[in-house]
């Protein structure tokens, strides 16, 4: 299956896409995660990234769309993926059509992760990232580790994004509603898209999208 995981910044899409591609055993492929990734290796393309990352600013096209390709064209991503914040505007939304076409296959799926703007504030303030993985995600309030600044899974340390500071979460909801909100008409227009509500309980919002997948 090939899903698409669209949602505002703090909507809980890493969290929700670590789940899902472990119950549907299909990897999970987040563009901020290998734009981050990149950045700590000091590769020229993390470079490249970093200035439009901490601007809240979306990465050029040219960048995204082709590590995007490379990764969906891994081994492992030939009998499904799950995209978390990639496609990211319509241009984005097109090429990967156009890159799906020519393999002949499609996406199934469209999950619109439907949030609050005051909670999602309220998330990104407290989110805390391990260094070791990003998977490993903690909350101050809502999923505490156990010990200050340390990861409950591995031990390591915990960090803020350097584009979590309240300002670049204004400038990335701003983008949000302007360049990526379009993509949710681009794919309904497909007849695709999913709106899951994303309160409550992290286990709650994972049977909700599995509920609203083809086939279950
Ligand atoms: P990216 O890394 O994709 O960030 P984002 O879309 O802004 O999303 P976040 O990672 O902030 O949030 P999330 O929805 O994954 O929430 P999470 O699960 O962590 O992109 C970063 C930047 O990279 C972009 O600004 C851009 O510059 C660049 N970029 C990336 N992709 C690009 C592309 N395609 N094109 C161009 N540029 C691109 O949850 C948040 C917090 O809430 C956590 O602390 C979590 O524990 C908590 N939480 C989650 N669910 C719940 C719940 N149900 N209840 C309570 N707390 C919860
Ligand atoms: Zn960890």
């Amino acid at each position: 299956m090939r899903i698409v995981l669209v949602g505002p910044p703090g909507a809980g899409k890493g969290t929700q896409a670590t789940r899902l591609a472990e119950t549907l055993q299909i990897p999970h492929i987040s563009t901020g995660d290998l734009f981050r990734a990149n950045i700590s290796q000091g590769t020229e393309l993390g470079l490249r990234a970093k200035s439009y990352m901490d601007a809240g600013q979306l990465v050029p096209d040219q960048v995204t769309i082709g590590m995007a390709q490379d990764r969906m064209e891994q081994p492992d991503a030939a009998g499904g993926f799950l995209l978390d914040g990639f496609p990211r505007n319509v241009a984005q939304a097109e090429a990967l059509d156009e890159m799906l076409r020519e393999a002949d296959m499609k996406i199934d799926a469209v999950l619109d992760l439907e949030v609050p703007e005051d909670e999602v504030v309220k998330r990104i303030a407290g989110r805390r990232i391990c260094r070791n993985d990003s998977a490993h995600v903690f909350h101050l309030t809502y999923n505490p580790p156990a010990a200050e600044g340390v990861c409950d899974v591995c031990g390591g340390e915990l960090y803020q994004r350097d584009d979590d500071s309240e300002a670049t979460v204004r400038r990335r909801l701003e983008v949000y509603h302007t360049q990526t909100e379009p993509i949710i008409d681009y794919y309904r227009a497909q007849g695709l898209v999913t709106t899951v509500s994303a309160m409550g309980k992290v286990a709650d919002v994972t049977k909700r999208a599995m509920a609203a997948l083809p086939g279950s």
